[in-house]
């Protein structure tokens, strides 16, 4: 296995006792596709022989970036409708009147499954050049057996081509497709089926529900639960987005990976999340677009000590966004966390949300997946927006 040595650089581990895991003068072995080693230049071990030794003169590294909440597999795009909206209309309204989600759902049942592999091929390859090294992405723009799967065998087949991991979340539960109009619990049944058959196929990582006033209620998304918990399928919930649902405390009972959205989470959602360890997924680019007012309790969630993620929760109607340095400015500007506690969303919290402990941070044994910048101090990742200074993304070691 090739052992390579990056040394002369300024090094955010996110692992430790230090702010940020820092290391001012640092080097890093990784042998194969993990990290050997990671630690101040004048400890390199002694008897290490790298094949390969890089200079980075004083460049940044950092652990690759997590985006643990996207919608990347669908078809078409929802530009008609940011201007309905500009012009009034809510998110909401559009929605009822048949457009959001369900305008989406038509525009991917239509495209091709080589269409959709390259429209969310060209959008990871965009995230993927600021660094970023894991992404989550979920179903949910199919809303039947066969689209549902179709949707997620892309999502699959893009970590296969990529040099990509990518987890896969089955989101049925997303919005009522037209076929099942007037009949949710049926839509619900027919999901749990699915699931199973998705499950066996090897396409499913984690299962999702849209608990909201225009998407499913706190029973439906009970009976999505116990479907994924008899197959073994951690879970994770968008909830009190638009409203409270008490969605956060129910996917808490079922020890949910994350809680996604959050602006209406009230403490009794927060002390449950506490209690099962669940992470809570902000999402500053839906918050921005969908021009919200509320804020999601940061003071409360940070002093109960809840993990904070951050992701883009790229989608075509609610979040368009293909930045995860953007969406860290963002969550400083709108959310006023500070840059560490961004930073640490988009690494080593984003892996607890997708249940992953081989990522997110650099430590010997953990995955070599690394991005340099060309910042001093990892802080300017937050700061600056519009701009990439990503030199390098190294995916699982050398090269
Ligand atoms: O995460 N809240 C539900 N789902 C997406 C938006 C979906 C859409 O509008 O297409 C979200 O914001
Ligand atoms: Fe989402």
């Amino acid at each position: 296995m090739t052992l390579k040595l990056w040394r002369h650089a300024r090094i955010a581990t996110m692992s430790g006792d230090q702010p940020w895991g820092w290391i001012e003068r640092g080097a890093l072995l990784a042998e194969g596709e993990r990290i050997a080693w990671v630690g101040a230049e004048r400890d390199i071990p002694r008897d290490a022989q790298p094949q390969q030794e890089i200079d980075l003169q004083g460049a940044l590294v950092t652990p690759g970036l997590i985006d643990a909440h996207t919608h990347l597999v669908y078809g078409g795009d929802r530009a008609a409708e940011f201007e309905q909206r500009l012009q009034g209309a809510s998110y909401e309204e559009i929605a009822q009147r048949g457009g959001g989600i369900a305008s989406t759902v038509a525009a991917t049942r239509a495209a091709s499954d080589d269409v959709l592999f390259a429209s969310a091929q060209r959008r990871a390859r965009t995230l993927m050049a600021e660094g970023v090294t894991t992404i989550e992405i979920k179903s949910g723009y199919g809303l039947s057996e066969q689209h549902e799967a179709r949707c997620l065998a892309v999502a699959r087949r893009l970590g296969n081509e990529l040099p990509l991991s990518v987890r896969t979340t089955s989101l049925a539960a997303h919005a009522l497709p037209k076929e099942y109009a007037g009949r949710a619990d049926d839509y619900i049944d027919a999901a749990c089926r699915w699931l199973a058959a998705q499950h066996a196929r090897g396409l499913v990582d984690a299962v999702d529900a849209f608990c909201d006033t225009i998407g499913f209620t706190s029973a439906q998304t009970r009976r999505i639960f116990d479907a994924a918990r008899a197959l073994g399928l951690p879970v994770k919930l968008h909830a009190e987005q638009l409203s409270n649902q008490h969605g956060a405390a129910l996917a808490a009972e079922y020890g949910a990976l994350s809680c996604d959205h959050l602006e209406h989470l009230d403490a009794q959602g927060i002390a449950a999340m506490r209690a099962s360890g669940t992470v809570a997924m902000l999402l500053p680019g839906a918050y921005y677009f969908l021009r919200e007012t509320k804020l999601p309790p940061i003071t409360e969630l940070r002093t109960a000590g809840v993990p904070i993620a951050i992701a883009t929760d790229h989608n075509p109607g609610s979040s368009p966004a293909l930045s995860l340095l953007l969406m860290l400015n963002m969550a400083c500007t709108l959310f006023r966390l500070t840059p560490e506690e961004a930073f640490a969303g988009v690494t080593v919290h984003a892996a607890c949300a997708l249940g992953l402990n081989d990522r997110g941070r650099l430590a010997p044994g953990l995955r070599a997946d690394l991005a340099l910048w060309d910042v001093e101090h990892p802080r300017e990742l937050a700061y600056r927006f519009g701009v990439n200074p990503c030199r390098q993304r190294i995916f699982g070691g050398p090269p």
